[in-house]
């Protein structure tokens, strides 16, 4: 593993959506700067070959199999983080999942409602298990959660999804104002098009949607998943000390334009 300036050094970190794309690129940044990691996500082959992965290459990683929609599973990440790390420090909550519509009319209710719990009460999961702990151990974190460009911003037919990474964005910053004074530091990824599983499914069914992600970007270009896991492991690390409540975008100028 390549072993860069450890800037996450000493820091026991959750990552959900740990099995693919951002989290599993994450995932391995993490450890390779330094932290002791707890992957969760559904697919439980995929997580333990991460993890074997990441200890092979001498860093510390705990695999745990679960559904962030469901808080059980959520508290025994947590739980598990404690256990084999003695506590936790931070958090990437990341697992996310949306697809290309019909349009608004037309979209099954039945969608709606997963993508809503993925996105917003996965997030809302793992926040109410990992503030707790952050706080008893009295000594501040981060979080890091996965928004989208389409958090603050209207594109295609993907209203839920739209709905959703803009109520990650509000949970992200309700929680950094409510938490601040307890020296947590909670802030949104506004994350452009990259190119992971969940991209990959979108171009296979929209095949000009390739094209028109990377002109939307100033780069004119996705993203390549280290990319966002750099930006994530960044405003983990102490070297983001003032910065809280963020919507911050890793999205090659898609924004800003
Ligand atoms: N790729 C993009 O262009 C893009 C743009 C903006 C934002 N994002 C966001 O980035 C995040 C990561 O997505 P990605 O692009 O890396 O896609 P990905 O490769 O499909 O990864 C999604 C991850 O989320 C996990 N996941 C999905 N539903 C879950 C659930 N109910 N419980 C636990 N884990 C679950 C998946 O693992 P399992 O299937 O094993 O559970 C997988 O590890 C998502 O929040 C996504 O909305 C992506």
């Amino acid at each position: 593993m390549e072993q860069v300036q450890g800037m996450l050094r000493g820091k026991r970190i959750m990552v959900t959506g740990a099995s693919s794309g951002i989290g599993a690129s994450a995932a391995r940044l993490f450890a390779a700067e330094g932290a002791a990691v707890v992957l969760m996500a559904r697919r439980e082959d995929r997580l333990a070959e991460l993890a074997a992965g990441i200890r092979a290459a001498g860093g510390r990683a705990e695999a745990v199999a679960g559904d962030v929609t469901a808080t059980a599973d959520v508290e025994r990440a947590v739980t598990r983080a404690v256990e084999a790390f003695g506590g936790l420090d931070g958090a990437f909550n990341n697992a996310g999942w949306g697809s290309i519509g019909p349009r608004l009319h037309e979209t099954d209710d039945a969608v709606f409602d997963q993508i809503m719990d993925v996105n917003v009460r996965g997030v809302w999961n793992c926040l109410k298990q990992q503030l707790p702990v952050l706080i008893r151990q009295e000594t501040g974190g981060a979080i890091v959660n996965t928004s989208s460009t389409a958090g603050q911003f209207a594109t295609g037919a993907i209203s839920p999804y739209v709905a959703a990474k803009h109520a990650v964005l509000g949970l992200t910053r309700a929680a950094a104002a409510e938490y601040g004074q307890h020296g947590i530091r909670i802030n949104a990824l506004m994350v452009g098009a990259t190119r992971t599983d969940l991209m990959e499914d979108a171009i296979r069914a929209f095949p000009q949607l390739e094209q028109a992600a990377a002109a939307r970007a100033v780069q004119q270009r996705l993203a390549e998943p280290v990319e966002v896991a750099r930006a994530a492991a960044w405003l983990l690390s102490d070297q983001a000390s003032f910065i809280t409540g963020g919507a911050v975008p890793v999205d090659g100028g898609t924004s800003a334009v």
